[in-house]
């Protein structure tokens, strides 16, 4: 996220615009914590994970109450526009405000990669590759010890982390909550791969899916001797949320923070800036919300062919 800050502000001073940072996301917005931006203050930032604003989850902001409380702090300070930079909690917030009247811009940043209007969003890319660094450690024990290893990543309703960590670690079993996969299936194919010699087997497993990784080992429990192999389960958590951003990560943030000052320029808003199919585009934030972006099945197809 602070590749795309850095854009919008260095692309906002660029036009001659005043730049404020509002701090701790909407909960900032409602206690008028905006403090001024300049091109010094956001330097060096590029490489640090998270956001120097700082972020929160804000229950007032979905209250009328918090919104008109927020409206008023923005027309309190003249400010013109509003750049959200975030996944779909963030955007819902920003079409609400854009609803009332506010010129509000989003830019796509969520490692869920859930939202519709960009094919990638910021922070997928280096949550994938600490996925995978930990997958490939993983399998070192696993090899090792002739283990089958569980391991759960991220990911809320979508299932787009798993797959493609599960693609690029090798996995033998990948299960997300677009498609259901029974435990018996996951016995089923670890049993294969012990029967093929394999010397391990691992399923990636998104946090959303029907059995996350605790309800499978549950399940495993009862059913261990089926298996094959001995069975473990890493949770990998926050761990994927931290780290320096990948090249690719500063790259789409700083175009899409870019974007978000060109829609401006145009007085575009009420729109959601992401990239498709290379391209920086815009798509109404009322397009966005409440909708899901689906998988590719064909992926899920080629998971479990490359598995064997
Ligand atoms: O939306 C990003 C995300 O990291 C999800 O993958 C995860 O389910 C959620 O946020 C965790 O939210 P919180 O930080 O509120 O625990």
């Amino acid at each position: 996220m602070n590749a795309a800050i850095r854009a919008v502000a260095r692309c906002s001073i660029a036009q001659g615009w005043e730049v404020y940072g509002v701090h701790q996301g909407y909960a900032g917005l409602i206690d008028g914590d905006f403090r001024p931006m300049t091109a010094r203050s956001v330097g060096g930032i590029l490489q640090l994970g998270g956001t120097i604003l700082g972020s929160a989850r804000s229950p007032e902001f979905k209250t009328e109450e918090g919104r008109l409380k927020a409206l008023w702090e923005l027309r309190q300070k003249e400010i013109d526009a509003v750049v959200v930079i975030g996944g779909n909690g963030s955007q819902t917030g920003a079409h609400a405000l854009s609803q009332m009247g506010f010129p509000v811009v989003g830019v796509a940043s969520t490692i869920d990669n859930d939202l519709l209007g960009s094919d990638i969003t910021i922070g997928v890319d280096t949550a994938l590759n600490i996925a995978l660094e930990a997958i490939d450690r993983l399998k070192t024990t696993a090899s090792s010890h002739q283990r089958a290893f569980l391991v759960e990543v991220m990911g809320r309703n979508c299932g787009y982390l798993a797959l493609m960590a599960g693609i690029a670690g090798g996995a033998e079993a990948i299960l997300i909550p677009e498609i259901e996969t029974e435990p018996e299936q996951v016995v089923q194919i670890f049993r294969n791969a012990y029967e093929r010699g394999k010397t391990h087997a691992c399923a990636v497993v998104a946090e959303g899916a029907k059995y996350n990784a605790q309800k499978l080992a549950d399940y495993f429990q009862v059913h261990r001797a089926h298996i094959g192999f001995e069975l473990r389960t890493s949770t990998l958590g926050y761990v994927q949320r931290g780290g320096a951003p990948t090249a690719y990560d500063r790259l789409l943030a700083s175009r899409l923070g870019a974007g978000a000052v060109a829609a401006l320029t145009r007085n575009e808003t009420g729109v959601l800036v992401g990239m498709i199919q290379s391209r920086i585009v815009t798509t109404p934030l009322d397009k966005v919300v409440g909708a899901l972006k689906p998988i590719d099945p064909d992926l899920f197809e080629l998971a479990k062919v490359l598995d064997t």
